[in-house]
């Protein structure tokens, strides 16, 4: 059985973070407010009150933070900007001052030989723009194009490859049909335009990103979804959730189309919002690589509420996480073969740009950790044997972060962050991830 010291001779190591989670200096160097300032504000809208306004402080320890990069010996880190830092109300005039900071960033990551791998989008919304509407209003995908050509010119000669948006289903789904993430609209399937103009952006920006010779990504959250048995009723949910969730953010990018949205009771159109000419813009850009962020499988039952074409039920009898996700390694391997034959040679080269598990801050040595780690990478390696290509492995996360509507309550990093006197400390799955990069690169030069 091949195992994740068989993965191939140049796959790429890293971590993974994002602005909001890790930045803080919400108020500082020009920053604008964003959709996640104002949500966290919000009483009762984040566990124990908590905001992202301090987080990791990486704004001011960047330094520190790349200097665990380094030991680590990490190929790459996948980080996002923040929009609002760039351009405070969203478009026009660009804040230098947050320009700068996103290159000391990238000048300190190169001099550490690791390269930058940003993503443009991790869910931060400059308010002005979601005052006008956000993701529901069609100039916003406009308006992100701006600034990704900002960005692009700013570092593009420092910055080979970029990811345009994060997981555009866990934001319209939890941002704008449940409400639980920001900016907290509850609109159900009327959110779906918030996926369209996502996806229309992604096309935008792929278009002036590889006018300007950068590749361009794109991170989907995705999921192998299961019946919760082999009825019928069971079944139909099972490829209505499949829809909601994976092909309706890979296929118009992908494939050119979309799937067929009727499954779950929602115009082709997705309330008006799909234009002429629209699927083109998603889909000729091409991608030059999927990004894909994999954390567990979801069962599937026909809907108790009548409301809904699902529901979703837990898998038991497998471990589950500290935030209550199953644990199933060979899912990932199971997703990457079914991608390959959903999609056949459309499928461009893959790397996981998420991947990890929140566990206690009690347990230590963290254990389930380095478990869930070396499960999914030998999973991982078991794909590439079936033929899948995959470039390279992200973990989520450096650091233990704030962990969008669970605050600090979730740690998913390699390195244990007290949040009280932002004091870093390695725990052993960090060690165990650095032992295993450069055992990985040993066997390779054998
Ligand atoms: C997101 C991260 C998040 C992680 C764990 C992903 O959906 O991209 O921002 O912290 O999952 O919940």
């Amino acid at each position: 059985m091949p195992d994740r010291f068989d993965l191939p001779t140049g796959f790429r190591w890293g971590v993974a973070t994002a602005a909001y989670q890790i930045e803080g200096a919400v108020a500082e160097g020009g920053r604008g407010p964003s959709v996640w300032d104002t949500f966290s504000a919000r009483p009762g809208a984040i566990r124990d009150g908590h905001t992202g306004a301090l987080a990791c402080d990486h704004y001011h320890r960047y330094p520190e933070d790349i200097a665990l990069m380094k030991d680590l010996g990490l190929d790459g880190y996948r980080f996002s900007v923040a929009w609002p830092r760039v351009l405070p109300t969203g478009s026009g005039p660009v804040n230098a001052a947050g320009l700068a900071f996103y290159d000391r960033l990238v000048d300190a990551l190169l001099e550490g030989g690791i390269t930058p791998l940003p993503t443009l989008f991790h869910w931060d919304l400059p308010q002005a723009l979601e005052d006008r509407g956000g993701w529901l209003d069609r100039d916003t995908a406009y308006r992100f194009a701006e600034y990704a050509t900002v960005m692009a010119d700013r570092l593009g000669d420092r910055v080979p490859a970029w990811i345009t948006l994060n997981e555009p289903f866990v934001h319209t789904v939890f941002g704008y049909a449940l409400g639980t993430h920001a900016p907290g609209r509850a609109l159900m399937f009327e959110a779906l335009p918030a996926a369209h103009h996502q996806l229309l952006a992604h096309g935008l920006a792929a278009s002036l990103l590889h006018e300007r010779g950068l590749e361009v990504m794109l991170s989907n959250n995705l999921t192998p979804v299961e019946a919760a048995s082999s009825s019928p009723a069971d079944r139909a949910a099972a490829a209505a959730y499949d829809t909601l969730h994976n092909r309706l953010f890979t296929d118009p990018v992908l494939l050119g189309r979309y799937p067929d949205l009727s499954v779950l009771g929602v115009p082709g159109d997705i309330y008006g919002a799909v234009h002429p000419g629209d699927i083109d813009l998603i889909h000729a850009p091409g991608l030059d690589g999927l990004g894909i962020n994999y954390y567990n499988p979801t069962r599937v039952a026909a809907p108790t509420d009548p409301a809904l074409p699902f529901d979703l039920v837990d898998i038991p009898d497998v471990p589950h996480t500290a935030f209550g996700w199953p644990v199933v390694p060979d899912a990932l391997r199971k997703l990457l073969l079914h991608l390959k034959d959903e999609y056949g040679a459309a499928l461009p080269a893959v790397t996981i740009t998420e991947n990890g598990c929140s566990v206690e801050e009690s347990i230590d040595p963290d254990q389930p950790r380095i478990d869930f780690l070396a499960a999914h990478l030998d999973a991982l390696a078991q794909a590439v044997a079936e033929g899948i290509d995959v470039r390279g492995y992200y973990t989520w996360s450096l650091l233990d972060n704030f962990e969008w509507a669970e605050g600090y309550h979730q740690r998913f990093g390699l390195v244990h962050v007290d949040f009280e006197t932002q004091k870093r400390t390695p725990k052993a799955s960090y060690a165990w991830y650095r032992d295993l990069i450069a055992a990985h690169r040993l066997h390779h030069a054998e």
